[in-house]
C-alpha cells in the first residue's frame, strides 16, 4: 500500500479554547471551506467536552467529524471530573485525542494510562489519535528514536492488528508544539517513517502501511504543503491554526493535494 491509499486525516485540536457560541461560529465557518474535501480526506475537529454536543449538531450532514480531547479508561464510577468512552460514543463522537504531550506534561499522563485509554477507546468503537513525541533535550541527547520506540510499544500494548485499522498516530515533537518552531519536512518525515517501521516490527508491514500517521507542532497554512507531501506523513494534528477557519481550510486543501 502506498501513501495515496492511506486515509489522510487533518484534525484540529482546539485544546482549551472556545465557548459554545464561539465553537458554533467556528464550525459554521469551517464547513463550507472544507466541503470539497468530502470523500477525499477526513476532516476532524477535536473540541472541548462542553462543545461536543453543539459541534455534533452543527456538523451533522457535513464532512466534518468530531473528536474529544481525552477519555477515561474505566466504564463508569467514582472518577470525579472524568468522561467515559460510552459517554462520548452516545453523543456521536468518532475520534479522541489520547496522550497529548500537554496531558503528559501537566496532568501526569503516562504511557500506562495512555495505553489504558487507547484500549478503552477502541473497545467502545472510538478512533484514538495517539500522540507521541520527544522533548527538546531528548532530541539534543540523540535519543529521539528510543523515546518514540518506547512510547509506541507501551502506548499500543495489547492493541490487536485488527484494532490498528482504527488507530491514528500523531507525531508531535514537544519542542514544536505552540512554539512556532516547526520540525523541518525532513525531521518530521524521518520520525514518521521510523514510527511506521516500529509498527511493522510490532505488527506487520501490511498493518504499518495502512496506519495514518499525522505530524503536529506549529503546522500552519504556510508550512503545511511541504510536510504533507512527505511519503510517511498522512495528515496533521493542528493546534493554533485550527482555530482560524481560513488557515485550517488551507491545510485541508494541501492534504487533498498532498
Ligand atoms: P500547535 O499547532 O499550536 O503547535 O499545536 C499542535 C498540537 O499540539 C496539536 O495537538
Amino acid at each position: 500500500m502506498n501513501k495515496a491509499k492511506r486515509k489522510a486525516i487533518i484534525a484540529g485540536n482546539w485544546k482549551m479554547n472556545k465557548t459554545r457560541p464561539e465553537a458554533k461560529a467556528l464550525l459554521e465557518a469551517i464547513k463550507p471551506l472544507v466541503a470539497e474535501a468530502a470523500g477525499k480526506i477526513e476532516v476532524v475537529a477535536c473540541v472541548p467536552f462542553t462543545n461536543l454536543e453543539t459541534a455534533i449538531n452543527v456538523t451533522a450532514g457535513s464532512n466534518v467529524k468530531i473528536g474529544a480531547e481525552n477519555v477515561h479508561f474505566e466504564k463508569s464510577g467514582a472518577f470525579t471530573g472524568e468522561i467515559s468512552a460510552d459517554m462520548l460514543t452516545e453523543l456521536g463522537v468518532e475520534y479522541v485525542v489520547i496522550g497529548h504531550s500537554e496531558r503528559r506534561q501537566y496532568f501526569g499522563e503516562t504511557d500506562e494510562t495512555v495505553n489504558k485509554r487507547t484500549r478503552a477507546a477502541l473497545a467502545a468503537g472510538l478512533k484514538p489519535i495517539v500522540c507521541v513525541g520527544e522533548l527538546l533535550w531528548e532530541r539534543e541527547c540523540n535519543i529521539t528514536e528510543e523515546v518514540i520506540a518506547r512510547q509506541i510499544k507501551l502506548d499500543l500494548w495489547d492493541v490487536t492488528a485488527e484494532q490498528m485499522a482504527n488507530v491514528v498516530i500523531a507525531y508531535e515533537p514537544v519542542w514544536a508544539i505552540g512554539t512556532g518552531k516547526v520540525a523541518t519536512d525532513e525531521q518530521a518525515q524521518e520520525v514518521c517513517a521510523f514510527i511506521r517501521a516500529q509498527l511493522a516490527k510490532l505488527y506487520s508491514a501490511e498493518v504499518a502501511e495502512a496506519v495514518t500517521i499525522q505530524y503536529g507542532g506549529s503546522m500552519n497554512a504556510k508550512n503545511c504543503a511541504g510536510l504533507l507531501a512527505q511519503p510517511d506523513i498522512d495528515g496533521g494534528l493542528i493546534g493554533g491554526a485550527s482555530l482560524k477557519a481560513e488557515d485550517f481550510s488551507i491545510i485541508v486543501k494541501a492534504a487533498v493535494e498532498g
